[in-house]
């Protein structure tokens, strides 16, 4: 039976979304029914379907109680919005239903672990809040939360064992039927830690040992594991709040990491090569994977971060995005990600310049910030919903350029400018003008070698954000923008001559 409290949800939910225009959300990247959404949830296969869940606030454009909203798709890129799965209706979750995983049972239900919150008064009179992990099973639309509910309590980890921070419970299932979850957890020096339990069903767990440790050197708490095997290592995304910047890696204050190593099966033992970041953009958060049946490893993150999702207009009717899915591989100990191939079947309108040579004279300038003078345009090359790829290359070696620039989402008073400095082997993302009133982070720059000024990218643009993989997919950078549709410009300019080759199609 369904409570109350989601069954106004439901109904809230139902109303609500018929006011947002199909025009007013992203095309094909998923955007909450109606409110707030944040962490994408349980992302799996179930009953021949992809289905995603988010963390999702339906009454309102801010954070707050937390949901699970509920979406399926074929292709990963064309969404139906389901019922609202969950909502804080629990004495145990009733200050949310925080993030999760999911999986289907060998009976063929579909089981979802997750966080739930609960604040409550301890002895000496202070409010404290706890987070237990709990389950609720389902067929694909309606869950009933488990009548023992929590599954993963408070009392089963260790001492010196953060209550507090105890949340975003992931599953998978191992060769040989039993199950393991990871959950991130706080260390007693603050740091983050992944603990793992072990079931034999997906509903009694038992609390194993501490899987991967911070050690203080990756930010503080570590939020929303996963855990899978790729390309022969054993791969562990996190995403860790408070980060401190190394070089060009970890600006995102809430960032995200990929630790890459090997796995001992036998012994259930992780063991750490190395780290990097994931994206080198400015808002991806929180990523999850599924493998689909074809075997391919599939992302996907909330492309948003915590340091400037509150600075926007909360009269908005909805708010939050998740990235494109993306398909990743480890190759030459890197983290490779490419958008699926599914999104090649919604390409139209195929342009191509070949060799078409960008005048070195053509630096473009915004007079006041405001007007564009001196931009070269070509044919065809605009758009807000586009797929586009883009090589460049310095005209000769020794009259090597500084600084091309690439502006996209513009007109003549926007723009949002991808910027190549081969000479400095940094690429930068630069969203200032975009339309933009907040004061928030607006730049990134990203370390990213050039082959003797060369580089290749592929630029995803989907109405209100980009996502711009380089150099085949092995660093990419991703940036939500508020820019009104209209502005569909796309300019290019440089300081010498640069030859490149574009190919560029329209999603629809
Ligand atoms: C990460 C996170 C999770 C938590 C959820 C709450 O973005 O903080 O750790 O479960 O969001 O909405």
């Amino acid at each position: 039976m369904n409570s109350q409290t989601l069954r106004e949800a439901r109904k809230y939910e139902e109303a609500f979304e018929k006011l947002i225009p199909a025009e007013a959300r992203p095309q094909f990247h998923l955007s909450p029914r109606v409110g707030w959404m944040n962490d994408p949830n349980g992302f799996c296969i179930y009953k021949n379907q992809y289905h995603l869940f988010y963390q999702y606030h339906p009454y309102d454009a801010q954070w707050g109680p937390m949901h699970w909203g509920h979406a399926v798709s074929d292709d990963l890129l064309h969404w139906e919005y389901l019922p609202a799965a969950m909502a804080p209706d629990e004495y145990y979750d009733k200050d949310g239903v925080f993030s999760g995983s999911a999986i289907e049972l060998p009976d063929g239900r579909h089981l979802l672990v997750y966080t739930g919150v609960m604040k409550r008064t301890v002895e000496n009179g202070q409010m404290k809040e706890f987070q237990t992990q709990c389950i609720a099973i389902g067929d694909g639309i309606d869950y009933e939360k488990y009548e023992q509910n929590p599954v993963m309590g408070t009392d089963v980890i260790p001492d010196g064992c953060s209550k507090t921070d105890f949340r975003d419970p992931k599953i998978w299932k191992k060769a040989d039927g039993t199950y393991r979850c990871l959950v991130a957890n706080r260390a007693e020096d603050g740091s983050g830690q992944l603990l793992l339990f072990r079931s034999f069903d997906g509903i009694k767990w038992d609390y194993q040992k501490v899987f991967a440790k911070n050690n203080g050197r990756y930010g503080s708490m570590w939020e929303c594991p996963d855990f899978f095997e790729l390309d022969g290592q054993a791969i562990i995304f996190t995403s860790p709040q408070d980060m401190l910047p190394e070089g060009f890696e970890f600006h995102n204050g809430n960032g995200t990491l990929c630790l890459i190593g090997s796995y001992d099966d036998a012994t259930d033992t992780f063991t750490e090569d190395h780290v990097q970041a994931v994206d080198y953009g400015i808002d991806f958060y929180a990523m999850q994977t599924i493998l689909t049946e074809d075997g391919r490893r599939v992302m996907i993150g909330w492309m948003q971060n915590w340091d400037t999702a509150g600075a926007h207009d909360r009269n908005e009717p909805w708010f939050g995005q998740m990235s494109i899915p993306r398909e990743i591989h480890i190759k030459n100990n890197r983290l490779y990600q490419n958008p699926i191939r599914e999104v090649e079947s919604m390409r139209t309108d195929k342009v191509e310049h070949k060799d078409v040579l960008i005048k070195g004279e053509n630096d473009i300038r915004h007079k006041n910030s405001e007007t564009l003078v001196n931009a070269v345009t070509l044919d065809q090359i605009q758009g807000r919903c586009i797929d586009m790829e883009l090589e460049i290359a310095p005209e000769d070696i020794n009259c090597m350029y500084d600084k091309f620039t690439l502006s996209v989402a513009c007109n003549e008073k926007f723009h949002t400018d991808i910027v190549f400095r081969p000479k400095e082997n940094i690429v930068k993302i630069d969203r200032k003008f975009s339309g933009s009133r907040r004061a928030v982070v607006h730049q990134r720059r990203a370390h990213i070698p050039f082959r003797d000024g060369k580089i290749k990218m592929r630029l995803i643009l989907d109405r209100f954000s980009m996502e711009a993989f380089f150099e085949d997919g092995a660093y990419a950078m991703t940036a939500t923008l508020p820019t009104d549709i209209s502005c569909d410009g796309i300019f290019f300019s440089t300081n010498e001559d640069v030859r490149v080759n574009i190919t560029k199609y329209n999603l629809a």
